[in-house]
């Protein structure tokens, strides 16, 4: 097939978290069932299914949108920002299908982008190495990236290892904040001297913010990445953490 892609040969990410999304889906469509019955038979009820089915429809369609769109949009505005010259040794923690992996290695020149993770099937949909390295190929970056089979919390890298650490709503699934700190000092560790940090997530930002300056980042900062990766809503969007090893 010229000039276009067969379905087999796109880059597909699936979808993070999706069991919480079929819950909002489910419930969008149950309400506007409800909703239509009850108003059809002249119910008081079925304005509240309606005002209930719209809202959980705003939050499927904020949640689908960010991890389907949002989120590459919003990374690829983010990675251009720290101006690479190419060459860069960069860490992706989490990577899972390689939405921000592959954002990165696009910008690299003869630099490599290791994208480490331990391929959680409840994290993100169809969420295995072959699924990551599948889209490497068919976006002919295999060159540029490695994967690694690991944990956050125990790097297999030596010390100051890359110029850029970034993470992409992975770190909230450690479940304790003990190990969520753990993970933080390992990507400080991994870091070069003057290398930066990008974390992006929708829970602890404040709490990532702290630990990392008490190990010693410089140059902390957390801010809002807007309504394109609002996963649900405004209450639930992204918010990057960006530090700097001293
Ligand atoms: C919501 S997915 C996000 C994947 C990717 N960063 C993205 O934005 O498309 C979270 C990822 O974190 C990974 N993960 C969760 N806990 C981990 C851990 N302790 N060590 C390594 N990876 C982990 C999951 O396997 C999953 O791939």
């Amino acid at each position: 097939m010229t000039g276009s892609r067969t379905a087999r040969n796109r880059a597909r990410y699936g979808v993070d978290g999706p069991a919480p999304l079929a819950v909002l889906i489910l419930a969008t469509a149950g309400l506007g069932a409800g909703a239509a019955v009850a108003l059809a038979a002249r119910r008081r009820v079925g304005r509240l299914l309606l005002v209930g089915a719209l809202f959980e429809g705003f939050r499927a369609g904020t949640y689908l949108y960010a991890t389907v769109r949002g989120k590459l949009m919003v990374w690829g505005r983010e990675v251009d920002a720290l101006n690479l010259t190419g060459t860069e040794q960069v860490l992706d923690l989490g990577c899972g299908r390689g939405a921000v992996l592959l954002t990165v290695a696009r910008r690299l020149t003869t630099g490599k982008v290791i994208g480490l993770d331990s391929w959680r099937a409840k994290d993100q949909s169809g969420n295995t190495e072959a699924a990551a390295r599948h889209n490497a190929d068919v976006e002919n970056l295999t060159d540029r990236i490695d994967l690694v089979t690991g944990d956050m919390c125990a790097l297999p890298f030596d010390d100051a290892s890359f110029d850029v650490v970034v993470s992409s709503l992975a770190v909230h699934n450690i479940p304790s904040a003990d190990d969520r700190g753990t993970a933080l000092v390992e990507a400080l560790r991994v870091l070069r001297p003057g290398g930066r940090l990008l974390l992006a997530d929708a829970m602890h930002v404040d709490a990532y913010a702290d630990m990392l300056r008490r190990s010693g980042a410089q140059d902390v900062a957390v801010r809002p990445l807007g309504w394109r990766v609002w996963y649900g809503g405004p209450w639930f969007g992204l918010s990057m953490v960006t530090a700097r090893k001293p």
